[in-house]
């Protein structure tokens, strides 16, 4: 089954609303869409209204995402973002279970689990974040760790729902570090995931359906070598994805 990549640029607590709003407009320049890849870009919070006004003006093939969002819909839960405010304010993707969430802020398999169901239920598309320290991967235990990630993550998710989930593997070491996890070494943890989905829900159409995104100091002169592997079907940007001269070669990548 053929996967069409996705290439999601996570400008973390980066840019302001005017200064996200010039980077959309460096990236439609080069951007117009295309039948084998698909862009989407995850503003903080402060800027998604304006970003979701510029793709809709300008009629630009780009889709928004969330960074996060909490898993109740309405009420007092200061500070907190709810899954029926980002579908309002026309936002498709939400990424889930960050590692700098699970570190910084103590989310863990538990809440990304609580917040993965409410994404599904709100209709939002839901990408799945794991990932293991370098501890994890010098004690050769990484499969097994990104294993449990996974299958709490995804812990009463159905099938049908299955459809609407991306699973993005981001190494801890290697995220802005400079460090990329060699393609052979990506490959080989999101050959694993694709194996374990195909193990939680019985049915290979709906291991071989999900996109699996590679995550960690991706550049556009590592990129292209990342997408050849079989298993990886995009990527998770961060640090390259805050500046138009950055982000494009890695989109360029993904469309050749
Ligand atoms: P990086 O971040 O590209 O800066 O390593 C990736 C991520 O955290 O999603």
């Amino acid at each position: 089954m053929s996967r069409k990549l996705l290439v999601v640029g996570n400008w973390k607590m980066n840019l302001t609303a005017a200064q996200g709003v010039q980077l959309m407009q460096g990236l439609d320049d080069f951007f117009r869409g295309s039948d084998n890849v698909e862009v989407v870009v995850a503003p903080p919070f402060t800027a998604i209204h304006s970003v979701a006004t510029v793709i809709d003006f300008d009629k630009m093939r780009i889709g928004l995402g969330a960074q996060n969002m909490y898993w109740e819909d309405v009420g007092a839960y200061t500070g907190e973002i709810s899954p029926t405010m980002l579908k309002a304010a026309r936002v498709n993707y939400v990424i889930l279970g960050h590692s700098e969430r699970r570190e910084y802020f103590d989310e863990d398999d538990v809440v990304v689990s609580k917040k993965l169901r409410a994404a599904l239920k709100n209709d939002l598309l839901p990408i799945l974040c794991c990932g293991e320290s370098l501890e994890v991967r010098e004690d050769e235990e990484t499969l097994e760790y990104i294993e449990e990630q996974i299958r709490a993550g995804l812990k009463g998710v159905n099938v049908t729902d299955m459809s609407k989930v991306t699973i993005a593997y981001e190494p801890i070491w290697a995220i802005g570090t400079g460090k990329v996890a060699t393609p052979r070494m990506a490959e080989e943890v999101c050959a694993h995931i694709r194996h374990v989905i195909d193990d939680m829900f019985g049915l290979e159409s709906v291991a071989a359906q999900t996109r699996i995104l590679y995550g960690g100091s991706v550049k556009g002169d590592n990129a292209e070598l990342i997408f050849a592997e079989p298993n990886i079907d995009g990527a998770l940007v961060g640090g390259a994805a805050i500046s138009a001269d950055s982000f494009i070669p890695i989109i360029a990548a993904a469309m050749r």
